[in-house]
C-alpha cells in the first residue's frame, strides 16, 4: 500500500494522542510528538499497558512491538519543532471549543502551506474550527476510536471546504495504518458511528440518572447482546473513555441543538465533581483496578 504522507505529526499525546502515534509509528511512518505536558506520552503509555493487560491481553499493537514504535517516535518540546516538515498534523487535545480553534489557529501558522490538519475531536465537526487554521481546504476530521483496544476504526469527514484530495488521503492514511475507515459523505454531528454510540450513550445516561434500572443491567444485557462477555458494556465503556471527556462531548450536541433532552444529566456532573471520572481516577461507574463486570459472577445466573 503506497504511504500518502511522509511525516506525521501528533499534538496532544493522551489517551487517543498517544495511540495514534504508535498507530502511526507501528506503520513506519517518521512520527513526531507535542504535548504541553512533558513526558505525557510516556505516561500514557504505561497507562495503557497497565489497562491493556489486566483488560484484554495482547492489544491491536502487540507489546513486544511497543518499544520499537517508541523508538521511531520523535517527541519534541516546541510546538513549531513538531510540524514545521509534517504533511499531516493531528490534534488530540481536549474536547473544548475554543482550545481547538486556538490549537487550529496556532498549526495553522507553523504547518507548510501544503500540509493536512486533521482533528481527532469526538464532537466537534471541522467546520467549526477550520476557519482559524487559514486553510479549511485542507482541514478533516479524523476520529480515531480505541484502536489499541482492538477498535481500529476512524470517522473520515470534510469541513465546509475541503478539497476531496484531503478527504481520500485521510482515508488512505487510516487505511495504512490498519484501520477501517468509516467516510462521511456530507458534514453530519456525530460523524459515523460516533453519533450511534452517542444515541446509546444518551439513553442509557437517562436511564440510569433517573433512576430506571441498576447500571449494570444495561451493561450485562449489552456484553450478552454483543457476544463481549470479556469486555464491558456501555458503562464500563464511559468509565474506560474518562467520565470527564463523555460530559464534554454531551455538551458540544447540547450546545448545538438547545434540547433540554441533549442536556448531560446532573448526576454525571456530580460524579466529575467528586473526582469520579473513570479509570482515570480509580472510580466511576465501577470502581479500578478491580471492576465488577470482570469478575466471574458479573454474568451468574445464581442467587
Ligand atoms: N478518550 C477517548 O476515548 C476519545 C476517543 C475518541 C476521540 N477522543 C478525542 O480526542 C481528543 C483528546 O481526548 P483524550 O481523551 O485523548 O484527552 P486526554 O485528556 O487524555 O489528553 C489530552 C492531552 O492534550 C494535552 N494538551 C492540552 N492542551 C494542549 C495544548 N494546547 N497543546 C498540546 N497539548 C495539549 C494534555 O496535556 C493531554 O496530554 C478529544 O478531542 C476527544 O474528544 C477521545
Amino acid at each position: 500500500m503506497t504511504k500518502p504522507f511522509k511525516k506525521i505529526a501528533v499534538v496532544g499525546t493522551g489517551t487517543l494522542g498517544a495511540q495514534i502515534a504508535m498507530l502511526a509509528s507501528n506503520a513506519g511512518y517518521d512520527v513526531t510528538i507535542f504535548d504541553r505536558q512533558t513526558g505525557a506520552f510516556d505516561a500514557m503509555m504505561k497507562k495503557l499497558h497497565s489497562e491493556l493487560t489486566a483488560k484484554q491481553g495482547e492489544p491491536f499493537i502487540p507489546f513486544d512491538q511497543w518499544p520499537a514504535c517508541r523508538q521511531q517516535i520523535k517527541e519534541v518540546e516546541k510546538l513549531d519543532e513538531a510540524v514545521k516538515d509534517a504533511d499531516l498534523v493531528i490534534e488530540a487535545v481536549p474536547e473544548n471549543l475554543e482550545l481547538k480553534r486556538d490549537v487550529f489557529r496556532q498549526l495553522g501558522q507553523l504547518m507548510s502551506p501544503d500540509a493536512i490538519l486533521a482533528t481527532n475531536s469526538s464532537s466537534i465537526p471541522v467546520s467549526h474550527i477550520e476557519k482559524s487554521s487559514a486553510r479549511p481546504e485542507r482541514c478533516l476530521n479524523l476520529h480515531f476510536y480505541m484502536a489499541l483496544y482492538g477498535m481500529n476504526m476512524a470517522d473520515v469527514m470534510g469541513g465546509s471546504r475541503t478539497l476531496p484530495e484531503v478527504v481520500d488521503k485521510g482515508i488512505r492514511w487510516v487505511r495504512s495504518l490498519g484501520c477501517i475507515p468509516l467516510t462521511v459523505k456530507k458534514e453530519l454531528l456525530g460523524f459515523c458511528f460516533n453519533r450511534v454510540w452517542r444515541a446509546i450513550k444518551r439513553e442509557v445516561l437517562y436511564m440510569w440518572a433517573n433512576d430506571f434500572v441498576d447500571f449494570r443491567d444495561i451493561d450485562r444485557a449489552w456484553m450478552k447482546f454483543t457476544g463481549r462477555e470479556d469486555r464491558y458494556g456501555p458503562f464500563g465503556l464511559m468509565d474506560s473513555v474518562g467520565l470527564d471527556v463523555i460530559y464534554d462531548i454531551e455538551m458540544v450536541y447540547y450546545r448545538n441543538s438547545k434540547d433540554p433532552k441533549d442536556q448531560p444529566p446532573e448526576a454525571l456532573k456530580q460524579k466529575i465533581d467528586r473526582g469520579e471520572l473513570g479509570v482515570k481516577t480509580g472510580k466511576g461507574f465501577y470502581s479500578y483496578p478491580d471492576p465488577e463486570y470482570l469478575r466471574d459472577d458479573f454474568l451468574s445466573t445464581k442467587d
